[in-house]
């Protein structure tokens, strides 16, 4: 078969070298965006009178029949010739529809094609993983809901510090992964630029009309730098990362869902829909997918690494590694994409054991810095109320109790502030209150809070979902 360059060779590739150096069989998943840029360019070239309208429909049609035999018989994309996605669509619109098909490749290079097509990608990418990322919002929000007023400990340095409502916590993963679906949009800005028409790497040789050709693909507008266009992979690079970022939070998210699962902690049930068993140990019920998130974070972490790597060497401006810069960003998607339905449904189907949580967030001293509180409402400087409860939990230590158990005349010999009301303020109720600040865990903060976020999350899935310029050319 014809290479798309062999003119100036005498000798044809060592065989080995050849088939090592192809990229069809990775970049064939870009066939639908070389099929739309590639519709794009025939216009372009029809009107730079280049084709004839005649030549111009056979391509176009060509085009469409490629992408149609694709979908019917995925076999068809098992070409053993094709070098690229590139060459794989040349050779088909040849055999469909003769030599005319030769002419689609006028004036434009391969450099300006696969910088295009990764972008297109980047871009559906993008839309669809924000989409993903709005449901499972959806799900925190709605067991955030359900959690009503249920408290548990929160934790610093993995030690119990103050009980919150449930449902605060719950939201402390919606923020994480709304700012994840912001990054992404953020990301989107820089993707939707159209390199068509910058050639190899100085620009088109004909006169196409770069405008017409990023609208006809639903980008902002044409890139501003042939050089740049053709060698910039920044795009992939933030997009990586920022699927990085959201990988990082699911790993955290996954190693505390496994913490909170053990008996020791007994926070919640393990839905047995999503574990396995052991096949040595009877009484188990292992958490697989939450340590499989955690495991996969570590490759998608790597991709992003891969990819910075590959590009930190390159000069200006196309170098066949960039070749290798695709597989990082389809396989941080694919990952991502089958994940996060996953962790998803998961989380519909956790049980939690608020038993165990309340029970946990009544113990432990957490009311400790809200006796101090009160101290301080009474007069009493911050570091001596400090030190005052300091000391009456060394004492509750001694006695093996809670502050709320020592009598009011103990509590009194540390200091004569102390009255009978000391004790309604360490309830969960009067500790829970105390945050009663815009982002506290009182509960009727974390009741504002909840259709707070619900709105923004009702916005992100609007966005995702608006009819938007995706047309195909
Ligand atoms: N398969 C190539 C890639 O992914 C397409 C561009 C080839 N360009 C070249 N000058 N050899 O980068």
């Amino acid at each position: 078969m014809k290479k798309m360059w062999s003119g100036r060779f005498r000798q044809p590739l060592d065989p080995v070298f050849e088939r090592w150096q192809r990229s069809f069989g990775f970049d064939r998943r870009l066939l639908q965006y070389e099929l739309a840029a590639s519709a794009a360019h025939a216009r372009a070239l029809k009107n730079a009178g280049i084709l004839s309208a005649e030549e111009l429909i056979s391509i176009l049609q060509g085009l469409d029949q490629i992408g149609e035999r694709a979908a019917v018989t995925p076999a068809f994309l098992d070409d053993d010739e094709a070098e690229d996605v590139h060459h794989f669509v040349e050779k088909q619109l040849v055999a469909l529809i003769g030599d005319a098909g030769y002419k689609l490749h006028s004036g434009r290079s391969r450099n300006e094609q696969i910088a295009t097509d990764l972008r297109l990608y980047v871009r559906a990418a993008i839309d669809q993983l924000r989409g993903d990322i709005a449901e499972l919002c959806m799900v925190f929000l709605d067991r955030a809901e359900q959690a009503g007023d249920a408290a548990m400990p929160a934790y610093t340095h993995l030690q119990k510090a103050e009980p919150v409502l449930v449902g605060h916590w719950l939201l402390a993963y919606v923020e994480m992964f709304l700012r994840d679906a912001e990054r992404l949009a953020d990301c989107r800005k820089r993707v939707n630029f159209c390199p068509l028409g910058s050639g190899a790497v100085a620009g088109a040789t004909l006169a196409l009309d770069r405008a017409f050709m990023a609208e006809a693909l639903g980008f902002d507008r044409a890139t501003a730098n042939s050089i740049d266009a053709t060698s910039d992979r920044d795009f992939a690079l933030e997009f990586v990362n920022a699927l990085a970022i959201l990988a990082m939070h699911l790993s955290r998210w996954s190693e505390e869902m496994i913490l909170f699962s053990t008996q020791e902690f007994g926070f919640l049930g393990l839905p047995e829909s999503y574990s396995t068993g052991s096949s040595a140990m009877p009484q188990k019920k292992n958490p697989d997918l939450l340590e499989l998130v955690r495991g996969k974070a570590g490759k998608i972490l790597g991709n992003a690494a891969a990819l910075a790597v590959t590009m930190k060497g390159l000069p200006l401006a196309y170098n066949k590694d960039l070749q290798e810069t695709q597989q990082p960003v389809f396989d941080s998607v694919d990952a991502l994409l089958q994940m996060l339905p996953l962790v998803t449904e998961w989380m519909r189907a956790v049980e939690f054991q608020y038993d165990r949580k309340l029970q946990s967030a009544q113990s432990g001293f957490m009311n400790a810095w809200a006796a101090a509180t009160y101290l301080v409402q009474r007069g009493v400087p911050s570091r001596m109320a400090h030190e005052k409860i300091g000391k009456a939990v060394q004492m509750c230590l001694e006695r093996n109790c809670e502050l709320q158990d020592l009598p009011l005349a103990d509590l009194q010999s540390l200091s004569p502030t102390f009255t009978d009301d000391f004790y309604d303020a360490l309830k969960l109720k009067s500790v829970l209150a105390i945050h009663d600040v815009p982002g506290g865990t009182a509960p009727t903060r974390v009741r504002e809070a909840i259709p707070a976020a619900r709105n923004r999350i009702a916005a992100l899935r609007e966005e995702v979902h608006a009819p938007e310029t995706h047309a195909h050319a």
